[in-house]
């Protein structure tokens, strides 16, 4: 007791002589460069997943387009985390060879599979209520990732196109939200997943549907963020928006400086998500230097932004753009 009171009076004539040497300005400072630091350690250890994390232990996660890319890599992660994974995706084969590859490490009743398609709102209630029977469990994390790019300008696009990038990278989000909501909030239980992409806060060239569909995917996700903070609702909601990632949906996409803005790896992207889930995160700007060019948006003028977008290249990103092959 008598040490913790010397250490106290020390400290008490410390930050007295200090104030009597600095003025206001300097403790000011200090409190200032004191905040900064705890701002940074938080950044630093939630980026690295050292957050308290949530068990999701025969939690039921239905992820869409789940058969290939960061979709079937969250199935396997989420998997090995010893949840109850369900998959939906267009491409039936690769969704049975996930859904294999899950069942095979972890259990025959681990993971389960249909083939659906998001765009298409009885799809998605046929293949939702398939999955709820199969695990006999409602959906308690949902993840919207199905996606597709055109890579097209506005006036090489087709009517078609359009629809499909919007209908898939937007529009189903409601689809798959509306099934499963009414549950989550009823059971003060769930938690909804948005991936969408530095595209939805950022215009690029040759990416015009896929930037509207991303802004219209980042919308949706804070709006139903603050329908359910205005319900005080135990529902959460992550809003994941990653730069380039090397899955091939981006195949022939440049970074004009890697060092700074790096085509981030398909391992890397899957781990921050996982976590970012794990850790209840909100919103996951990847990696986090872009989180510049949403200030300086809100903050400079529009052509002090446009300038810099050039600058760094993002405008030109798509030039070389090839997509997936197949
Ligand atoms: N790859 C990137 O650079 C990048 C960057 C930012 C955001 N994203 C987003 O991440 C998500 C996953 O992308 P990825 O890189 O893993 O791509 P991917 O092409 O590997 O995976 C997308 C999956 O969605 C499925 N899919 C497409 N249309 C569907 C439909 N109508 N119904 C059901 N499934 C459908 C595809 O079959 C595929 O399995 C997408 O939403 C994408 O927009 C990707």
């Amino acid at each position: 007791m008598n040490k913790l009171q010397s250490f106290l009076t020390r400290g008490q004539d410390f930050w007295q002589k200090f104030y009597e040497k600095k003025g206001k300005k300097g403790v000011a400072q200090v409190a200032a460069l004191g905040l900064g630091l705890l701002y940074l350690q938080y950044q630093v250890r939630k980026h690295n997943g050292w957050l308290k994390k949530k068990s999701v232990v025969n939690e039921h996660i239905f992820i869409t387009g789940g058969a290939s890319g960061i979709g079937k890599n969250m199935a396997l992660r989420f998997a090995r985390l010893g949840a109850k994974i369900s998959i939906v995706d267009v491409n039936e084969d690769a969704l049975n060879q996930v859904v294999g590859q899950i069942n095979s490490l972890h259990g025959e009743k681990a993971a389960f599979g249909v083939k659906c398609d998001v765009s298409d709102p009885q799809s998605v209630k046929n293949a939702i209520k398939k999955c709820i029977d199969f695990h006999q469990k409602k959906i308690d994390i949902l993840i919207n990732n199905a996606g597709v790019v055109s890579g097209k300008q506005i006036l090489e696009n087709t009517d078609a196109g359009i629809a499909r990038t919007m209908n898939i990278n937007t529009t189903a989000h409601h689809w798959t939200v509306r099934e499963v909501l009414g549950d989550m909030i009823a059971n003060k239980h769930g938690h909804i997943v948005t991936i969408a992409s530095i595209a939805g806060w950022v215009g690029v060239r040759g990416l015009a549907d896929y930037c509207a569909s991303k802004f219209g995917a980042v919308g949706f996700d804070e709006s139903l963020r603050f329908e359910l903070r205005a319900t005080k609702s135990n529902v959460k909601t992550t809003c994941i928006c990653p730069y380039f990632i090397n899955t091939g949906m981006f195949d022939g996409a440049k970074s004009k400086f890697p060092l700074l803005f790096p085509i981030l790896s398909e391992n890397y992207a899957t781990t921050r998500i996982v976590n970012a889930v794990l850790q209840d995160e909100t919103v996951v700007i990847m990696p986090i230097i872009l989180n510049l060019s949403i200030m300086v948006k809100a903050i400079f003028p529009t052509c002090i932004y446009d300038n810099m977008m050039e600058l760094f290249g993002v405008s030109e990103s798509m030039d070389h753009f090839k997509g997936r092959q197949q």
